[in-house]
């Protein structure tokens, strides 16, 4: 049984992909959200009765000034994030630091400012990547970003169990979404290249954004009470075979 009725739950990168997915699947079990990301009309017309706020999650003065008015929160679910792809040797300086500021420094920001903010009991959910668990070529600066992301869940929920929050990372492979969406339209073989994206793992398909949003509303209700720490694959089991 979920008790999300009345939850206040903050959902960042919510104008589109997985944090959209997950924001209207979690209203529709009665939790009353508060979106972020820097689009504000992509957040109205995600979910037009939540809370918005437009926002980088990546400026450390503009995410104090928001965590300041914040009423208290139940639950958060980071999902903003961005993909550039390039090697190391590859990718500048620039690239570098904008994988960490989209993928790290933002979701380490609203940690540090909204903390103080969760209440007893409320559950943090960060999405990673199933690449910032084994390497895979060309996408360098953010699949180290992601690994660091998935340290900062494990050192959260560490930091934040004497006040019995718990803080999860999910680690998605490929999702039909925005970001898979630009990916495409770079390549000269679209669908050959969905077709590679599928045969990385055993279910030989796409990830689809509700599959997502269903184990995250998993670890942000009580249902997953016991579950702190991890680093959850949601992939078609590419991470055990490749
Ligand atoms: N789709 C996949 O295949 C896949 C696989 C593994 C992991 N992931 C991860 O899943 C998360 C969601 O991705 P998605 O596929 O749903 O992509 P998406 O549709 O591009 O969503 C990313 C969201 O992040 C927001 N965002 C980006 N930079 C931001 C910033 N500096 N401050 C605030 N908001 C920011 C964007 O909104 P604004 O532009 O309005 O700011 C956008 O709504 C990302 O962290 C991604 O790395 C995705």
């Amino acid at each position: 049984m979920r008790d999300l009725k009345g939850k206040v739950i903050l959902v960042s990168g919510a104008g589109s992909g997985l944090g959209r997915c997950t924001a209207r699947r979690l209203a529709s079990e009665g939790a009353e959200l508060i979106l972020l990301g820097r689009r504000l009309a992509a957040l109205q017309e995600a979910l037009p009765q939540a809370r918005h706020q437009a926002l980088d999650h990546a400026d450390d003065a503009a995410v104090a000034a928001f965590a300041a008015e914040c009423p208290t929160l139940d639950g958060i679910f980071l999902a903003a994030g961005q993909l550039l792809t390039g090697s190391v040797q590859s990718s500048s300086a620039g690239d570098f630091d904008r994988m960490i500021a989209a993928n790290l420094r933002g979701p380490w920001l609203l940690c540090h400012h909204l903390g103080p903010k969760l209440q007893k009991g409320a559950s943090v959910v960060l999405v990673g990547s199933n690449i910032g668990l084994r390497a895979i070529p060309d996408s360098a600066a953010y699949s180290v970003a992601k690994a660091g992301l998935h340290m900062l869940a494990q050192v959260l929920a560490l930091e934040w169990a004497p006040r019995a929050i718990r803080c999860n990372a999910i680690a998605p492979g490929p999702i039909h979404t925005a970001m898979v969406e630009a990916r495409l339209r770079e390549s000269p073989d679209p669908k050959g290249e969905i077709e590679r994206l599928a045969a990385v793992n055993p279910l030989q398909r796409l990830g689809l954004e509700t599959e997502v949003a269903a184990l995250a509303v998993h670890l942000l209700s009580a249902e997953s009470a016991w579950t702190t720490g991890t680093v959850i694959p949601i992939d078609g089991g590419a991470t055990a075979v490749f």
